[in-house]
């Protein structure tokens, strides 16, 4: 039967880029998402930004901007991850949006309605100089138990104690530096405590959905009850009531009916799955209302990280329901990505820069691929280790899977006109291949994807061996004497293991989305992507074989992780081919070749650039590529260089404008005199790909002999 299902993933804050955990949680998600898809579910997959929040607030205030400025500057880089990692989310939407607003306000007046909301005063840190209340990150003193300086007004990371920031010794905020005064103010509370919410709670966390899945995972549960109680009457419910508001100066939603109230970011933010949704249907003519009216058969699937359970699995859940809505059917939460086993952190960089990767030219499905391949339905951590990396693309996804069509296919295009032949066992093999492709889309719905890909693999060693065993090329060098026999038995022993590469490649369509379409494409000659129903299907016949996926190079993964001196040689070997560019869909090598490795600003600055004015332009005589500059540096003389850039400039054109010009690069021999420093020019790498020379110039007023820095 035919599901319809609404899918999100967590809202990244907007205050930051894609960090390789984002990816992998958008991996997962995808990869589900494509399964149903090939299952003939319907799904709608939404995504937004996560705009709102003290956080954002104060980054933008840093440099200059408003919050909205920020926020869509952020989400203008988006779509070159989503792309470039093939995720298709169905639409991509922001907290801050009319329809979250809308939303998010009137959830709250059902609460408000159904007696759940309750204001009280409370006493806070607040910093006087910058006139707001501070958030506990805000706050820093001296730990009341080990006396540790410069401790969060949380818990103390030398000690690891705990406290109320009320409790820091000579408190100060990490605004202004200013000394904190407590202040009292009026904040709103979503009374969780309440018994109609706590009974609500036990039930909806152990609860099953249509399917029979339950709500959450056995861990996910495990922890709710540390909160909640086994629901058995004698458990303590540690469940506090939820503050929910925020005082001016805020980015966020106003509250109803509170002048200088907003929503706390958490509130509006899992609204902000509906809101995406919302803009969505209204994108596509769907009725919104309708798809989530609560007991219709629409699903409502959540993929999160483990940090964020409490407000999944208690807040969100109990928020709808009491604000009358549809209450979610499956939490996914996932563990974390370590890199080279170790944490990521802001301070020692992020491990592997997702946009990095992309622009190195590396192949986005080998991430998707090796990523799966770890992941399970549990909360547990995975790591990204390079070397695994390497290996698990090179020997099995490569090795194994790509090599048997290359294999096969070469044989019955060179013998049998691309015709494939399965005397006697069709339907044997039909019928294996259905069920091997059932299995593995079961343990992609159950998120089992680790399993999925240990499976594709028994099965394409499996392929190999008897490929290996029947030993075709014999039988191939042997058909000059035509016996009709062999001929047949060839065709058989190919045409069986490309029925098994294509069973295999629908298997890993919701992996590898992009190669299997080239694969159901250009070699099965499909005019659509891959379903599920496709696996059992025996093809009748191969196009030519044209390469499918290359390895990875492991000096690539060197890069990846910006070891300095490496990443330099490697940054600039794939400038010697065009391959990067060609390998990365959507231009995502910038200007045709990858970013160089990074230096420093001493580096930088050991480069002295000019504004200079072009004072005279000529042809020189026997070169067809190069121009003759005279130019002023303000050096009170004039100097002489030679540029590579007559096929994109007449000499009378450039006379009289300013340039730029690196001073200090040592002068050079040509054979057409010495030429005393270099233009600055803009150009693609590849000008077939993308002709054009572009002489640099900077805005007028600039004098010659400005420097550039
Ligand atoms: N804005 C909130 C979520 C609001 S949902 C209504 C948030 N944003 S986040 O940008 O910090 O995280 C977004 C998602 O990325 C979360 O599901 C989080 O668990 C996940 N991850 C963050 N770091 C991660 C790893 N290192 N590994 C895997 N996922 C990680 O939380
Ligand atoms: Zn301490």
């Amino acid at each position: 039967m035919s599901r319809t299902i609404f899918v999100t993933t967590a809202l990244p804050y907007a205050n930051g880029s894609f960090h390789i955990g984002h990816i992998m949680e958008y991996i997962q998600a995808d990869i589900w998402v494509r399964s149903m898809r090939m299952a003939g579910h319907t799904v709608h997959f939404v995504g937004a930004d996560d705009t709102h929040g003290a956080p954002i607030m104060l980054k933008a205030e840093s440099e200059g901007i408003t919050p909205q400025q920020l926020v869509a500057r952020i989400a203008a880089e988006r779509p070159q991850y989503l792309q470039g990692f093939h995720i298709e989310f169905d639409h991509w939407h922001s907290t801050d949006s009319p329809e979250n607003v809308e939303l998010s306000q009137s959830i709250y007046r059902k609460l408000r309605e159904a007696g759940l909301i309750e204001t009280r005063e409370i006493e806070q840190f607040y910093d006087p100089v910058k006139g707001m209340f501070l958030a506990d990150r805000y706050i820093k003193g001296e730990c009341p138990k080990c006396h540790a300086k410069d401790q969060y007004g949380d818990s103390c990371e030398a000690c690891g104690a705990v406290y109320a920031p009320t409790d820091l010794i000579d408190p100060y905020s990490t605004l202004t530096q200013a000394r904190p005064i407590l202040k009292t103010s009026e904040h709103f509370f979503f009374k969780l405590s309440d018994p109609r919410c706590v009974q609500f709670l036990q039930d909806w966390t152990t609860g099953s959905n249509a399917q029979g899945h339950k709500h959450l995972q056995a861990e996910v549960l495990a922890k709710t009850r540390e909160w909640l109680g086994h629901g058995e009457g004698d458990d303590q419910v540690n469940l506090g009531d939820w503050d929910i508001s925020r005082d001016a100066p805020y980015f966020g939603i106003e509250i109803p009916d509170a002048p200088g109230k907003y929503f706390y970011v958490w509130l509006d933010a899992p609204v902000g799955y509906l809101a995406s949704l919302k803009a969505y249907c209204a994108k596509l003519g769907i009725d919104f209302d309708t798809l989530l009216t609560p007991g219709n058969a629409t699903e409502q699937v959540h993929f999160i990280g483990k940090d964020i359970v409490y407000f999944h699995a208690l807040f969100w859940p109990a928020m709808l329901k009491f604000a009358g809505r549809k209450t979610p059917d499956q939490l996914n939460v996932h563990g974390f990505i370590t890199v080279s086993g170790e944490k990521m952190s802001k301070s020692r960089g992020t491990g592997i820069s997702p946009l990095r990767y992309l622009q190195l030219g590396m192949n986005a499905e080998w991430m998707r691929y090796y990523i799966a391949a770890k992941l399970n339905a549990r909360v547990e951590d995975i790591d990204f280790n390079p070397d695994d990396f390497v290996a698990r693309v090179n020997s099995d996804l490569v090795g194994k899977y790509i090599n048997i069509a290359s294999r096969a296919a070469n044989f019955i295009s060179k013998y049998f006109d691309g015709q494939l032949a399965y005397p006697g066992d069709a339907a044997a093999l039909s019928a294996h291949w259905s069920q091997a492709a059932e299995a593995v889309r079961g343990d992609l719905e159950t998120r089992e994807y680790g399993r999925a890909i240990r499976e594709i693999m028994a099965h394409a060693d499996q392929i190999n061996q008897a490929f290996d065993a029947a030993q075709p090329w014999l039988i191939a060098k042997g058909l000059a004497d035509a016996d009709p026999a062999q001929r047949a038995a060839l065709q058989h022993i190919c045409s069986t293991a490309l029925a098994g590469f294509k069973a295999l490649t629908v298997m890993l369509t919701p992996i590898l989305p992009v190669l299997a379409q080239r694969v159901a494409q250009e070699l099965f000659g499909l005019s659509r992507s891959f379903v599920w129903a496709d696996a059992g299907e025996l093809p009748a016949h191969i196009a030519p074989f044209k390469h499918l996926m290359q390895r990875v190079e492991p000096t690539m993964l060197d890069a990846l992780f910006e070891l300095p001196a490496e990443a330099a040689a490697v940054a600039a070997a794939p400038a010697q081919s065009s391959a990067p560019a060609a390998d990365v869909a959507g231009g995502l090598v910038p200007g045709g070749e990858p970013i160089a490795a990074s230096i420093t600003i001493d580096d930088f600055m050991k480069v002295d650039m000019r504004v200079a004015r072009i004072i005279d332009c000529a042809r020189v005589e026997g070169s067809t590529k190069l121009l003759q500059l005279t130019l002023d540096l303000g050096e009170g003389r004039h100097r002489n260089i030679f540029s590579g850039i007559q096929s994109a400039y007449q000499p009378e054109q450039l006379k009289g404008r300013l340039t730029v010009v690196v001073a200090n690069l040592a002068p050079r021999k040509m054979k057409f005199g010495i030429s005393e420093g270099m233009v600055l020019s803009a150009s693609h790498f590849d000008p077939k790909a993308q002709p054009g020379i572009y002489v640099l110039g900077p805005e007028s007023g600039a004098q010659p002999g400005m420097r550039i820095r």
